[in-house]
């Protein structure tokens, strides 16, 4: 769903997209001027297919090249929430929602400071009743930086 918003926000501002399922895949893309790579979060870690999927990339094929990162979780504890589990949000969900772009940066890719994190409802799903609109604005604000990479450092050939 969230994959499905931010392809249908990159074809409506022109560009070519296509969405690939880790599941489907044989080797990572090798082609293409920007890569989006999202997964859920699961027991405060990206799942295995796409830690593996970071692993294979082609890092020449990529480098300098925007990598995007985007991640299904749970949202953050509300205000109700004692400190331990405000913490247990910082030290493990929002830091599985950066691996990928990590893992990306450890191997020398270009990856956004920016991580899409859109929020599920529960457990089960399903996407929180802002999750497609703020992938679809996050999408627009990273095509507004490839028009204008002085806007963000991040965007931009190393
Ligand atoms: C077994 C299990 C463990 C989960 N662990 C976490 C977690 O540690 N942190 C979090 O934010 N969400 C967690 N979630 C919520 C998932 O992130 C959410 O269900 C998922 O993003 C929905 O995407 P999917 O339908 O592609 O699985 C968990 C969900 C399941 C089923």
């Amino acid at each position: 769903m969230v994959a499905e918003a931010i392809v249908g926000q990159l074809r409506a501002e022109g560009h070519d997209a296509e969405i690939f399922s880790f599941r489907d895949l044989e080797s990572p893309p090798s082609q293409g001027d920007f890569l989006f790579v999202g997964s859920p979060i699961r027991m405060g870690k990206v799942t295995k297919k796409a830690r593996k999927f970071m692993e294979r990339m082609d890092v020449e094929a990529w480098k300098g090249k925007p990598i995007v990162t985007f991640v299904t979780m749970l949202p953050p504890p509300g205000p109700e929430a004692d400190a331990k589990k405000r913490e247990s949000y910082e030290k493990w969900d929002i830091k599985a929602a950066q691996q990928i772009r990590e893992a990306a940066r450890a191997m020398g890719l270009n990856a956004l400071e920016s991580v899409l994190m859109a929020h599920v409802k529960g457990l089960k799903g399903p996407l929180a009743d802002d999750g497609l609109e703020k992938s679809r604005q996050f999408t627009h604000d990273f095509i507004a930086t490839l028009n204008s990479p002085s806007v963000n450092p991040g965007v931009g050939v190393v």
